[in-house]
This record gives C-alpha cells, structure tokens and sequence, in this order.
C-alpha cells in the first residue's frame, strides 16, 4: 500500500460516503466550519436517500446519490464512485456511516478511511455495524468499547488503524446507551485521523500507521 506524501499545508479535498443519519459528515461540517478541520467537502456521496443527504444539501455541500441497486454488478457500482470522487479531485474518502460496498481502485490505496464502532480487530467484519455491534460487545462481556478510524482495504474491517478511542462499558448498558457513549468518541476520533491525513504525518508500513 502506499504512502501518503507530505502535503503539511494544503488543504485537503474529502470525499465522503454516507448510507444514514449523516452525523458524522455533519461534525466534520460543523468543525471545518468553524476553521477547527484545515479540510474541505469536495463532494458527499449517498448510496441512498437518507437523512444525511438532506443534511448536506441544507449545509450546501455538494451531494450525489448513487444507489447500488440501479448499478448491474459490484464492479459497475464501484466505478460510478471512482468517477464521482474522481470529478471532484478528491485527495481522501471518508466511509461516514457508508453501507455499499465500493472496490477501492489502486489509486484510491491509502486513500480511503473509515469509523468502526468498536476496537478492532474485535466486533469488525462482514454484517457487523449498527447494534449488532454494541449487542455483541455486551454479550461478551467486554469492560470497554470504543472505536477505530481505520485505512481501508478489500477486506472488511481490517485495515491499517490509525486513531482509536475508548468509552466504558457501564452496568445496566444497552445496545443505545453504549453506541451513544461511544458515538462521543467517534467525533473526536474521525476529526484527529483526518487532520494526522491532512497533516502528512501518516505512513503506512504492512499492518501498522506509524504517526510523526
Ligand atoms: C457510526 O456508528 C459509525 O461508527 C458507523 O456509522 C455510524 C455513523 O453513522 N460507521 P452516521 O454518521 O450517523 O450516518
């Protein structure tokens, strides 16, 4: 995988991809806002009608819906992204709450980060997001949760970490009392692995983000 060259002051294109409710998009919106996040939204890209579309668009961000059901295969679905982001010169997608698969192109290698609700590698994979998430961490009995800004790969949630922050697991939790406490965190974490992105001080060596 390569690594991402030192662009210490140029303020970086993101594109992000959503499915929900768009609160994350809507954090990084509110931080770059207010000059806190040295980052722009080139392009917001929804694989469906959602509210986070309605929110970007109220924000006037850019915003395009693809859904993956009007693509005739994977393949054809993921080149319609790549030419979006494409488009809109995007130097780092952000998977926000994104639910479609999309085949990351060479070019994108690196590139592509996204929010996991827990600490991987435990509770990641393949049909695990949303409460099934936070359910199978109480089920485990788990004292502590979190979550993971990760490099995305072709495999589902294993990709190279670069940011994770924890949140208790408290007595008497629920799937919705732990996903909000950890949802806390997750809106510090997405902003801090962007700005390490944007800062140039990421280098990815095999499984592991070192961070100058
Ligand atoms: C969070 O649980 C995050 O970890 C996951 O999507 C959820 C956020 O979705 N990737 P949204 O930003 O509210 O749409």
């Amino acid at each position: 995988m390569p690594t991402q060259s030192d662009q210490p002051t140029k303020p970086i294109r993101l594109g992000v991809l959503i499915s929900g409710s768009g609160r994350t998009l809507m954090n990084l919106h509110a931080l770059i806002s207010a000059g806190e996040l040295p980052v722009r939204v080139a392009v917001v890209i929804a694989s469906r009608h959602c509210k986070g579309e309605e929110l970007a668009r109220e924000a006037g961000l850019a915003v395009e819906v693809v859904p993956y059901r009007k693509a005739a295969d994977v393949h054809q679905y993921s080149q319609r992204i790549t030419a979006l982001l494409d488009g809109a010169s995007v130097d780092l997608v952000v998977m926000a709450g994104f639910l479609s698969l999309w085949h990351i192109p060479p070019p994108y290698e690196g590139r592509v980060i996204n929010i996991h609700p827990a600490l991987l590698p435990s509770f990641g994979g393949r049909g695990m997001y949303g409460h099934v998430v936070h359910e199978a961490v109480l089920a485990a009995g788990c004292k502590v949760s979190g979550c993971t800004v990760h490099f995305v790969t072709n495999e589902y949630d294993r990709g190279p970490i670069i940011v994770q922050r924890t949140a208790p697991v408290l007595e008497g939790d629920t799937p919705d009392s732990l996903a909000a406490r950890v949802f806390q965190e997750e809106l510090l974490a997405m902003p801090e692995a962007i700005r390490l992105f944007a800062q140039g001080r990421l280098r990815i060596e095999g499984q592991v983000v070192h961070v100058r």
